[in-house]
Order: C-alpha cells, then sequence, then structure tokens
C-alpha cells in the first residue's frame, strides 16, 4: 500500500516536472520569438512616427575622435594573414582559363588534373558539370567555378577555384552604344566591407584610407548615417531605394513569402541600359539575402560568387586559417572584381562586392587586409580602371558588439559607417556642378537611399533635378540641404547620430565653469607674455548651448524582433563626456570668444584646446605689440598701452 502511494506520488511529481518544463520551453519560445507584427501596420507606423518628429532644425554630424579612450580599449593590432603552410597552389585561374602552375610542376614532376564545373541550381544548391582531365590548361564556358582534383607521381591536390570566364553572349549584348545620349557613361565598382564605421577604417585601415583620400581624392561622406539595423538594411535602400517593409514580403520563415528577384534592385536598371553586372558576396551561411530572406531564383546578376561560396564554405578545415590554398580568402574577391574588369575591359561595367569573413565577427582583424585592399585599389588605378569608373568604397554600419554599443562614442560610430566616392580626374571638368554639391555633401545628413538616387543619376542625370529638396532620397551629385533633419531623411530617432544644440539658460550652474575653462585657457596661453597682454576678464555671457546626442540613440540596446524592424529601448549607455559651446565677451574691449568645451563627467574635468578657441569680432590694433614677433597670439593678445 505504501509502496503504491509512493509510486504515485513519484508519477505525479514526474508529471508535474514534465509539464512545468514544458511550459518554461513555451514562456521561453514566446520570449525568443515574439508574435509576429504585421507589415503594413508598422510601415504606417514608422512613417507616422517620422512625420510627427519635431528634430530640431540642425543636425551636426558628431566630431568623433580617433583616439578616444573608450573605444581604443578595443582596439589591437593583429598579425598578418600567412597562407605559405598551404605549400604552392598546382592551379591557378584568371580570365577565363585555369592552368596547371609551371612552379607546381618543377616540384611535383608531371601533375595531371581533373577539372569539374560546378553549375548554381539556386541561392543554396550546385551540381556538378562535365569533367575534363587536362596535364596543362582548362578553359572555363559554362560556369565561373570549377572543382579541381590533381595528382603527380607522389602527391595529390585539390580545391574549388573561380574566376570570371568571358560569356559571349554577354559580350555581344554590352555595349556604350546602347546608353542614352545624356548618361554618364561610367561604370559602376562599388566595394563594401562589413562593419567598418568611418573611424574604424581609418585606425584599422590607414594606407587604404590615406590611397583613398589623397591619390585618389575620394569625397569621404562625414555624415553618411544608416537607416536601420543590419547589412540589409543597408544595402536594400542603395539597391531599390525602399526599406525593406516597402517591398514585397521575402522573409524566409513565411511560405508564401517571395524571392529576392521581385525587388526593383539597380543592377537591372543598368544591365537594361547595356551594362554587364556582378554582385559578390561571401560568408554564405550568413549571406545578405539568404540568412533571413529567400535569396535569389534566377542569378540577380551576371556574374555572382555565391555558388563558389557555398562550394568553397565546407573546405575552409582544410587551409590555414583565413585562408584558400596560399591565397587569404580576402583577395578571391579582389582578384575576381580585378578579373571582371579585364575581361569585360572594353564594356560598361556595374559591379557590386561586399566582403564580411575578417570584420563581420572582429574589431581588429580587418587590419590584416589593409596592406592588400590598398594594392587592390592601386592595381585598379594601374590598369585605367579609375579614369571611366565612378567607385565607391563603403560599410553598411560600425560595429555592434553589446561592449561597444555600451559607450556612446561607440553607438554614434555604429551609426557613421565608412563611405567614399571616387571619381575620374576629368569628371570635375566636364560636371564641375555635379561635383562642386558632391564636395558640398561631405558633412550633411546623407543616407544609403541617396546612394540610390546618385546611380540612378549615373545612368541619367536628369532624373533626381525636380525631386523635391526635402525628397527621401536625393542624389549625391546635388546638393543636400544644410537643414536636412533624420526624419526628413527617414532615418528613425534611435538611428540618428545627429547631434542638436540646445540652448543653456545663463544662469545654469555649470555656465561659470565653461566661462573659467575659456577665460583660463586664453590667459594661461598667454601666460609668458603678460608684459605685453593684457589679462583677460569676464564682461558677460552672450549665451551657452550644450551639444546633445538623440535621447532615443541613447537609449537603443537591441533588437526587439527578429527581422531588425523593432527597437529594444532599454540601454543604460555609459556617457564620458559632454560637449558645450558658449561664447563670451570679455574685458577690455569687449572681445568676443566662442569655443567648443568638453566636459569629462567622470573626471569633473573640462578640456579646452587653443585651437577650439574662435576670436569672433575683429581686434584690429589691438595686438600690435605682438604681431611681427608672435602672430599666432594675434586673436589672443590684448596689447597694454
Ligand atoms: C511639433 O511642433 C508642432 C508645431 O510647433 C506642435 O504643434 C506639436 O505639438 C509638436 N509635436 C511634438 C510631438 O512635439
Ligand atoms: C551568359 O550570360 C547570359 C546573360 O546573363 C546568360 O543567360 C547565359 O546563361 C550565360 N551563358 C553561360 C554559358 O553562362
Ligand atoms: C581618361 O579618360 C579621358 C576621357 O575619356 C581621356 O581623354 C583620357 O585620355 C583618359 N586618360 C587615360 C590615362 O586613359
Amino acid at each position: 500500500m505504501v509502496k503504491r502511494r509512493i509510486k504515485l506520488q513519484l508519477r505525479f511529481i514526474i508529471l508535474l516536472l514534465l509539464s512545468t518544463s514544458l511550459f518554461l520551453t513555451y514562456i521561453c519560445m514566446k520570449i525568443a520569438f515574439p508574435p509576429e507584427i504585421d507589415r503594413e501596420l508598422l510601415l504606417r507606423q514608422i512613417e507616422l512616427g517620422l512625420a510627427s518628429n519635431n528634430d530640431s532644425t540642425l543636425c551636426k554630424p558628431p566630431k568623433l575622435p580617433l583616439n578616444s579612450p573608450e573605444i581604443m580599449k578595443f582596439i589591437k593590432n593583429v598579425p598578418p594573414i600567412l597562407c605559405g603552410a598551404a605549400g604552392t597552389d598546382w592551379v591557378k585561374c584568371k580570365g577565363s582559363i585555369c592552368s596547371i602552375q609551371e612552379e607546381a610542376k618543377v616540384l611535383q614532376g608531371n601533375i595531371e588534373c581533373q577539372f569539374t564545373d560546378i553549375i548554381r541550381i539556386d541561392d543554396y544548391e550546385n551540381s556538378e558539370g562535365k569533367t575534363t582531365t587536362s596535364d596543362d590548361t582548362y578553359q572555363l564556358i559554362d560556369t565561373d567555378v570549377v572543382k579541381v582534383s590533381c595528382k603527380s607521381k607522389n602527391q595529390k591536390w585539390s580545391s574549388i577555384l573561380t574566376t570570371v570566364r568571358k560569356n559571349d553572349t554577354l559580350w555581344k549584348e554590352s555595349s556604350w552604344e546602347k546608353l542614352p545620349d545624356e548618361a554618364l557613361k561610367l561604370n559602376v565598382l562599388m566595394f563594401g566591407i562589413d562593419s567598418v564605421s568611418r573611424n574604424l577604417f581609418q585606425r584599422k585601415l590607414p594606407q587604404t584610407y590615406h590611397y583613398i583620400s589623397k591619390k585618389l581624392k575620394g569625397v569621404i561622406l562625414e555624415g553618411y548615417n544608416i537607416v536601420g539595423d543590419g547589412t540589409p538594411q543597408a544595402l536594400i535602400p542603395i539597391l531599390t531605394g525602399k526599406t525593406e517593409l516597402e517591398l514585397p514580403d521575402t522573409r524566409k520563415r513565411f511560405s508564401d513569402s517571395h524571392y529576392v528577384n521581385e525587388y526593383p534592385l539597380i543592377w537591372n536598371e543598368f544591365k537594361n541600359a547595356g551594362y554587364v553586372t556582378g554582385y559578390l558576396e561571401d560568408m554564405p551561411v550568413y549571406g545578405v539575402f539568404t540568412y533571413r530572406l529567400n535569396g535569389f531564383k534566377e542569378m540577380p546578376t551576371d556574374h555572382y560568387m555565391r555558388p563558389y561560396y557555398l562550394a568553397e564554405d565546407p573546405e575552409h578545415r582544410r587551409w590555414p586559417k583565413f585562408c584558400t590554398g596560399n591565397t587569404p580568402r580576402h583577395r578571391i574577391m579582389t582578384n575576381f572584381i580585378k578579373d571582371f574588369f579585364h575581361v569585360y575591359r572594353a564594356k560598361p561595367k556595374f559591379m557590386f562586392g561586399f566582403h564580411g569573413e575578417l570584420s563581420h565577427d572582429d574589431y581588429n582583424l580587418i587590419g590584416a587586409a589593409d596592406k592588400d585592399y590598398r594594392d587592390f585599389l592601386v592595381d585598379l588605378y594601374e590598369s585605367g580602371v579609375f579614369n571611366n569608373t565612378v567607385v565607391i568604397i563603403l560599410a553598411d554600419h560600425g560595429h555592434r558588439f553589446a561592449a561597444i554599443r555600451n559607450t556612446l562614442q561607440g553607438k554614434q560610430e555604429e551609426r557613421l559607417p565608412f563611405f567614399s566616392v571616387i571619381l575620374p580626374p576629368w569628371f570635375q571638368k566636364k560636371y564641375p556642378h555635379f561635383h562642386k554639391a558632391l564636395k558640398s555633401n561631405v558633412d550633411r545628413l546623407t543616407t544609403p537611399f541617396d546612394v540610390h538616387a546618385t546611380l540612378k543619376s549615373i545612368l541619367n542625370p536628369a532624373v533626381n533635378q525636380d525631386e523635391r529638396r526635402d525628397a527621401r532620397s536625393l542624389s549625391l551629385f546635388s546638393e543636400i540641404p544644410v537643414d536636412r533633419t533624420c526624419s526628413k531623411a527617414f532615418i528613425e530617432p534611435h538611428w540618428c547620430a545627429c547631434l542638436t544644440w540646445n540652448p543653456l539658460e545663463n544662469d545654469a550652474p555649470i555656465v561659470p565653469q565653461l566661462a573659467k575653462t575659456l577665460i583660463g585657457t586664453l590667459n594661461n596661453y598667454i601666460n609668458s607674455y603678460r608684459n605685453l597682454c593684457d589679462t583677460w576678464r569676464l564682461k558677460e555671457v552672450n549665451w551657452a548651448s550644450k551639444l546633445l546626442p538623440n535621447e532615443k540613440m541613447i537609449q537603443f540596446k537591441q533588437n526587439a524582433d527578429r527581422d531588425g524592424f523593432l527597437a529594444d529601448l532599454s540601454a543604460d549607455t555609459h556617457i564620458e563626456t559632454e560637449m558645450y559651446q558658449i561664447n563670451l565677451e570679455l574685458e577690455p574691449d569687449g572681445a568676443l570668444f566662442e569655443a567648443s568645451i568638453t566636459h569629462n563627467l567622470h573626471e569633473n574635468s573640462f578640456q579646452l584646446k587653443i585651437s577650439d578657441i574662435s576670436r569672433i569680432n575683429m581686434y584690429g590694433k589691438q595686438a600690435s605689440c605682438i604681431e611681427e614677433r608672435y602672430p599666432h597670439l594675434r586673436k589672443y593678445c590684448h596689447c597694454k598701452n
């Protein structure tokens, strides 16, 4: 009897445990997968929110120091990527030809290889085509991808290789003659790197940055702001001028959703105008259009690297880290781009390459590619590509690791990805107003939507001209209004990196401290010349204001849904510094000074460099006693009688 009761109780307990765990699993699933949101409703909410948002009239891109300590603690040097341990590559491909390397023959004696075509079925599957045996070369005809298995007397070697094989149909179909007269008649090369802010680009890719800005005279946008979270949210607006919510639903987890081919992708317009097109993206597992979305049914562009990366990805274990054979993997994409520009040299070309492997999960690794990226641009330059191509080097967003997102500067850098435009040297002469407008847009608020308008204007510059100046997509070849706000540019508040000036009351407690800092810095600067210059004293505070980042941006923590449409605004962001601006009238003679002052909250200290101080009224003869001998003091010295 007792035994039976224990048994019953045991059963009851087990049942209870089971149901509790089931219930807990259910709750966890509920939390992990919140209910699906209606796309149209969500879009309307976003539009309404933006329309009713009164963001201030001035958007100022923050000036973020490169060496700020809160970021520098994440920055390390990385060793170069060394692939020597893979030995010599027995076969290499260039243009349409794969050839067994002389170097390998010297080492191995006679080599025989089987070349098997890899043929795309869709974005998730390839098949094997015909196999050809050769001891010399193999010409690719049906595909850009080939599986190679070789043997010599004593050894074997195999790999998956890719190249741009010349497609004769394409060659015949594409032509500059097809383009309308008004088109700018330029090739387009866009090359993007995952998760690289403008500041990180300068920190980790300094040689490439220098080459772009100095040698190629690239225009680097400082107010280029993201419009959503993640790579699709950056590339979709560039390629379509729309957000994901405004396009047909392509999400994989819904059975009635579409392929991404449904999107009105800009490369189709280039294709129709006579261009050969290409789209390249590594990391097939995390594909921009295949991870969360359905991917492409038909190839999106004439040349497309996905079948290669899909076939090659499972082989990574065989090679040294970040290598395929003895080639660092990031060079496989840049080599493909070089091949593309070589094979279709005389034809109009549109190419978009996007590389993620080095920078997607690591803040520092991308530094290992700096020299290679610079050399890539040098090679293109030397082969004349820059003379007839608009080259856009860009990133999707900055880094998104929680530790960096917890800092204010990290958040700001996340929202300001690298973006540069390089135009042929003759462009400025032929289209002076386009060039002038582009330069004036350096510190304006710009977005991926504008890149779409710019690409359109390469095919037809007239197309954007009657666009309203507060439109969402404005060509970068037209002047973006100074007073453009995030809501006008369709940037939700939590993505907006703009700063706004908030006026302070003159009797706010911080104002005397700011005034003291400014006057102290001035007097300190002229300290050694006190025999010549008067000591500055406060007459009046004209105004002071605080430079504030967007409140919603500070609160942003992470996505609140699986698609990145919603934001969780519960972050406790650590703020180390605040920025102020102050305008003072000083004695003697009512001198007017203005300065930007940084308040370090942690140390409660104020920082101000003499170069941050402007003298804003005329000083005329007031500095006559020092102007010959110490011209650098002119703005800061009031001569004693
Ligand atoms: C926006 O500004 C308008 C006019 O200045 C005002 O009527 C409205 O209440 C403001 N809306 C918000 C959300 O502050
Ligand atoms: C050549 O390109 C055209 C247009 O993209 C395509 O339809 C055709 O299949 C390609 N030919 C080969 C052999 O890949
Ligand atoms: C560059 O292009 C311009 C205009 O098409 C042409 O006149 C010039 O000769 C080219 N320069 C080089 C170095 O190819």
